[in-house]
């Protein structure tokens, strides 16, 4: 492990909103073999949200969880990432930044490069952070996940967000500063700004992350090749569990003979890495960091060993690097409120998810009050006036 630096993740804090969708009961409702989405595509639940519920809502309660008052005065950027976005304008960082009181000096705004934005941040806040050792810097992926009832994509939703905070004392990944990224322009995914929910060519879309995973990958190796040897486990952005399986048995294939054992040893441990995204789905933006809480959680990796991470974003950007994880990183997460935010969870009805869940709630004017559920806490939306987005807290 690296001496001289202790850049990288301090904190992270998980929001899962409190309904979700069973992929079971609508699969056999959608006419599906229920195993073509448990086992094919690895899904059993999704995460949907309620009216009261957005990105801002969503990210300022996964920050909550973990910030204190030191941290807030120290944090110098906070810096949203999604592909959900409420305005084109105006960001949803500088609503975050007022409702956690966050000093007035941090500088806010919103990144965007489909799921893989919120990695363009966490790397530009290493390099900050390098520069500014007394900083830190809060990173929010907030999204939603949807394609729409009876779409391609339907059992690949989910909904959710992660807060990162990244400072020069790393209590859970210590960024070790490798990394490369690989750009290609395609269609394989996007959403034209007057679109409710995304486009999406589906094979395109895995084809297109598995080549990019196989040139990543064999790029890196080339880049580090002190690397080759001492990546003990693979995390992947998960748009369902299956994703980062198909990538790295397609790489066995085409590069098995020069790191076969590697990736074997990733395929040991991947399951682990999974285990919240079967049962959340894809957070687009957070997807890879649920992979990591979920790796901290059910894994059994050791401290000081080394991870790879492979973040990918329609479009497509993709980028692999790695980090250390900390002496005693389990401690820094908070296991029983994840499990309980999974395990007090409601399941919405398919009436209303296919009656009511779709309608439109960006594009349109939505201005309207919002009726709130009885077990509604923490941050929520109140109103929407001149499509000027109020929130409270409770
Ligand atoms: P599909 O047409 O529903 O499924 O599309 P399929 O026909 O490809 O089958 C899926 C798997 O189920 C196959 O296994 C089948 O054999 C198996 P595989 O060949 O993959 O190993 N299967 C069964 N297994 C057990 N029992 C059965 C059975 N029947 C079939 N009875 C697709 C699936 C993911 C394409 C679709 O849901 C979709 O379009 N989703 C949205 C796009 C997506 O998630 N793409 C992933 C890569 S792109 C990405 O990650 C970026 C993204 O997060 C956005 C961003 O960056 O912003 C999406």
């Amino acid at each position: 492990m690296s001496e001289i630096s202790k850049v990288g993740i301090e904190k992270i804090g998980l929001y899962i909103p409190k309904y979700y969708v069973d992929l079971v009961d609508l699969a056999e409702k959608r006419g599906v073999d229920p195993n073509k989405w448990t086992i094919g595509i690895g899904q059993e639940k999704m995460s949907v949200i309620e009216e009261s519920e957005d990105i801002v809502t969503m990210a300022a309660n996964a920050a909550n969880k973990i910030l204190t008052e030191e941290d807030k005065k120290a944090i110098s950027q906070v810096v949203f990432a999604t592909e959900s976005s409420i305005d084109f304008s105006k960001s949803a960082a500088s609503q975050v930044h007022r409702l956690l009181s966050i000093n007035k000096f941090a500088k806010s705004y919103e990144v965007k490069q489909a799921c893989y934005s919120a990695t363009a941040a966490l790397l530009n806040a290493y390099n900050h952070v390098k520069l500014n050792p007394e900083e830190k810097v809060l990173i929010l992926s907030s999204d939603i996940a949807s394609y729409g009832a009876n779409s391609g994509g339907e059992v690949t939703q989910g909904a959710g967000a992660i807060a990162v905070l990244v400072s020069n004392k790393a209590e859970i990944l210590e960024l070790s500063g490798k990394s490369l990224a690989l750009t290609y322009d395609c269609y394989d995914f996007w959403r034209p700004s007057y679109r409710e929910y995304p486009l999406v060519d589906g094979k395109l879309s895995t084809d297109t992350y598995i080549n990019m995973f196989k040139e990543n990958l064999e790029g890196f190796m080339e880049k580090y090749e002190d690397s080759e040897d001492s990546l003990q486990a693979f995390l992947f952005h998960l748009p369902f569990t299956k994703m980062g399986k198909k990538a790295l048995v397609a790489s066995k294939e085409d590069l098995g003979e020069k790191y076969g054992k590697q990736i074997d040893q990733w395929l040991d441990k991947y399951e682990d890495s999974t285990r919240l995204t079967r049962q959340v789905g894809n957070l687009y933006t957070g997807s890879l960091y649920l992979a990591l809480i979920s790796q901290m959680i059910y894994g059994d990796l050791e401290a000081g060993q080394e991870i790879g991470l492979f973040s990918y974003g329609s479009g497509a950007v993709s980028e692999i690097f790695t980090g250390y994880l900390a002496e005693n990183y389990r401690d820094h997460i908070d296991v029983e409120d994840i499990k309980d935010s999974l395990n007090t969870r409601k399941e919405m009805s398919l009436d209303y998810y296919d009656e009511e869940y779709f309608k439109p709630k960006y594009i349109e004017n939505q201005d309207r009050e919002i009726s709130l559920g009885e077990d509604v806490e923490g941050f929520y939306l109140e109103k929407i006036e001149d499509g000027k987005r109020y929130y409270n807290h409770r």
